[in-house]
């Protein structure tokens, strides 16, 4: 084989080397007959190579291939790098090649249905480049999600999905390193396992059966299995009816569930050490990403604390209400409140991250543990990032009877989850966990204004394509 230097790799230690590089065409500038600009990209990072008509070595012919080259398409650039004397605009690699050889790989489209260039730019920017009487397209979310492969090359987009990736990586680290053990359960089952009418039903094998709203009820059965303490990364499926800007209806779970020795709060000793290190080792390890994500989509660093703050339930209703808001103090939060508590929150903690535990029993799902103290309450909690909610997690009834009577009061047929019940007549710690909503904690990690945007592909309710 041939020998291939990245473009990332291109520094001025490569002076007159010769080298060869693939990537995508990015930009094209002709100058006369006799020169041309040709702009490379390769994993986000660019080049900018120069053909000069020499004799040879590079024809007039050759130049004029190369400004007919449609933008995006694939090549191969051979060519001996140089250092110019000025800085070069438009390329992040500050060598140049001067082109020897192209050969074009695969070739796009000529008209692309999204130009890259404007779909990396900012609202902002775009705006004021209109009004100036620039002639481009404002292309709008649909339009970007129709055509999801050319969206997701901008460098914003690129580095959310990098982000997605080490949020991902970072969860699964910590949890090893604190003696969980990773689990995959099915995602084919007989029925619901959060309660509510939001499942995918199916038909399987003439059984009624639907797609795993959660890996709820078989963690909890990991559980019961003796694993101690587990943890499951993969899809989850909710048939929702709302189109809002944060409900898809494919997400990735990020599951943990775990033994509890006295109190529920030691689950939430996990959320907030493993938050905590993710959120640092963002900021540590993915700057580049976050700056090329705050290029376009500009948001301020998430404010949180070394211990995370934990709020009561009660404590938030005092807060919401001293802020002359009226609720329900037995009721949930409406997405409205939560903001407003985010608010109040940030306002008087200085954190954007925080915990509210202690939730109404009755608008927990029915494998929730009331408060010993006072039934009214519950042994839950749910985890906010900049006022919206990203993970929710309780202490379970780990007692089988007392379970089936959860089950039936919240409306679940019994019968389809009878062997999870079971489960718990064979002996059956205390047990809690939590589950975090992937895509929400990039999107709010990240100030994105929809969870669309974390989602590589997304499912909503209108779109199953591509
Ligand atoms: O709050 P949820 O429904 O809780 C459960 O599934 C429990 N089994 C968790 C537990 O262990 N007690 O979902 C958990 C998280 C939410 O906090 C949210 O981040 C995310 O999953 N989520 C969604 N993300 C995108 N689209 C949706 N439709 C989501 N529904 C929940």
């Amino acid at each position: 084989g041939r020998k291939w230097t990245e473009v990332k790799a291109l520094n001025e230690d490569l002076k007159d080397q010769v080298v060869l590089i693939r990537g995508r065409v990015q930009a094209i500038r002709a100058v006369g007959k006799k020169m041309a600009f040709v702009v490379v990209r390769e994993l986000g990072f660019t080049v900018q190579c120069i053909l000069t008509v020499t004799p040879d070595v590079v024809s007039a012919q050759m130049v004029k291939f190369a400004t007919s080259l449609s933008r995006e398409s694939i090549v191969d650039i051979e060519g001996v790098i140089s250092v110019p004397a000025t800085a070069i605009k438009g390329a992040t690699q500050q060598v140049e090649v001067q082109v020897r050889k192209v050969y074009c790989v695969n070739k796009a489209i000529p008209t692309l249905p999204i130009n890259i260039e404007d779909a990396a730019r900012s609202e902002e920017e775009i705006e004021k480049a209109l009004k100036a009487g620039e002639q481009l397209v404002r292309v709008n979310q649909d339009t970007r999600l129709n055509f999801r492969v050319l969206d997701i090359r901008t460098p914003a987009n690129q580095g959310i999905f990098r982000i997605q990736c080490q949020v991902e990586n970072i969860f699964r680290k910590f949890l090893l390193s604190e003696g969980f053990i990773g689990i995959h359960t099915p995602k084919l089952i007989a029925g619901s396992s959060e309660g509510g009418s939001a499942v995918f039903k199916l038909d399987y094998k003439g059984q009624p059966a639907c797609l795993a709203q959660s890996p709820q009820l078989h963690k909890q059965m990991a559980i019961c299995g003796d694993f101690g303490r587990v943890f499951e990364i993969g899809p989850v499926f909710r048939a929702e009816d709302s189109f809002t800007h944060r409900h898809l209806c494919e997400f990735t779970g990020l599951d943990v569930e775990m033994e509890i020795k006295e109190h529920y709060s030691e689950v939430m000793d996990i959320v907030d050490r493993l938050f905590v290190t993710m959120f640092d080792s963002l900021n540590d390890t993915c700057q580049k990403e976050l700056e090329a994500i705050n290029e376009q989509y500009h948001f301020k660093p998430l404010k949180y604390l070394r211990k995370t703050l934990r709020l009561t339930f009660e404590e938030g209703i005092q807060m919401l209400r001293e802020a002359g808001v009226e609720i329900d103090p037995l009721g949930d939060l409406n997405t409205e409140s939560e903001r407003k508590l985010g608010q109040l929150v940030l306002e008087k903690y200085d954190t954007e991250f925080y915990i509210l535990h202690r939730y109404p029993l009755a608008v927990r799902p029915f494998y929730t543990m009331p408060c010993y103290d006072n039934p009214l309450y519950s042994n839950s909690f749910d985890v906010f990032i900049r006022g919206e909610e990203i993970i929710s997690g309780a202490q379970r009834v780990h007692v089988p009877d007392y379970l089936a009577e959860r089950a039936q009061a919240c409306g679940i047929d019994v019968k389809t989850i009878s062997t999870y019940i079971d489960s718990f007549r064979y002996g059956a710690p205390p047990h809690g966990g939590f589950g975090v909503g992937l895509e929400r904690v990039v999107m709010l990690f990240c100030a994105l204004n929809n969870i669309r945007k974390s989602s590589l592909f997304p499912r909503d309710p209108q779109r199953l394509a591509p």
